[in-house]
């Protein structure tokens, strides 16, 4: 690649992770944001659709874990949420509980038509509503219902391919332990995704701080440093991790 030409990026619109990322995602990436409960995957995830919503990208949350309308009402805690985002469609919630419901989906393990019927629907919400921003809250709880590798690797392919083709970049959070030695439930899905932002809590001086950092980004050179963040309420902010006093992971 010459050095002028640089893929086109999907500008978080979080400020500090933009600057990580040299200017944002590239576009169609499908990226993990891994991390440990309270790490804050879903507040980054949804800074990361609201301001996609502000600058006329159509944004779109898959919630699986939680309540969409309860999300909302969290999301309004935060200054930086508005609700005419939500009534004008510009962001829009989903709760896959409903849609496995009414797509019959009622087996513990998805088999593989299951898992084409989801990848479909999935798509075709994307196409009809022109998202230009996805996240998936979370992709473990997805995953939980496949059961063999080689289905979640060809599940993640099959989604990756359909995000890409319709020009949607996406978030898929992953749920792990504080201590996991991997980035997702199985393994498989972080080879297979473009980007991997990792999220933990680190511990000094007898405080808990949330600290970031991007393992991979394919397709942007990026920092590997880690950085302090922070949930304020006008947004997330970040800063670099100076590492003094006494560490440890949690
Ligand atoms: N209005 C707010 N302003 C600042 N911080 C907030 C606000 N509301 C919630 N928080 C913080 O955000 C945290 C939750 O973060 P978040 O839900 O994004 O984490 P998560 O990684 O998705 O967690 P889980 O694994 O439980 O899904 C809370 O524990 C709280 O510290
Ligand atoms: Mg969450």
């Amino acid at each position: 690649m010459g050095p002028s030409l640089q893929l086109e990026r999907c500008a978080t619109g979080i400020e500090g992770l933009d600057n990580i990322l040299g200017g944002g995602i590239p576009r169609g990436n499908m990226v993990l944001v891994a991390g440990s409960v309270g790490t804050g995957k879903t507040t980054l995830s949804l800074e990361f659709l609201v301001r996609g919503a502000e600058r006329g990208e159509r944004s779109l949350f898959i919630s699986v874990t939680e309540a969409s309308a309860k999300l909302i009402q969290n999301l309004s805690t935060f200054e930086f949420f508005r609700t005419e985002l939500v009534d004008q469609g510009s962001l829009v919630f989903v709760d896959l509980p409903v849609i496995y419901e009414r797509l019959g989906l009622s087996n513990e393990e998805l088999n593989p038509e299951e898992i084409g019927i989801l990848i479909r629907t999935i798509r075709d919400l994307v196409r009809t509503l022109g998202v230009r921003r996805l996240v998936l809250d979370s992709l473990t709880s997805v995953c939980y219902r496949i059961h063999k590798d080689e289905q979640i690797r060809d599940f993640m392919l099959r989604l990756g391919e359909e995000l890409k083709e319709a020009g949607c970049t996406s978030l898929l959070v992953s749920e792990i332990g504080p201590n996991p030695g991997r980035y997702s439930l199985h393994g498989v899905e972080e080879a297979i995704v473009d980007g991997v932002v990792l999220l933990w809590n680190a511990r000094r001086m007898g405080d808990i701080l949330r600290v970031v950092q991007v393992v991979k980004m394919r397709g942007a050179a990026h920092s590997r440093a880690q950085y302090v963040m922070e949930l304020t309420p006008i947004g997330i902010l970040m800063a670099p991790h100076l590492k003094g006093g006494r560490e440890g992971g949690a």
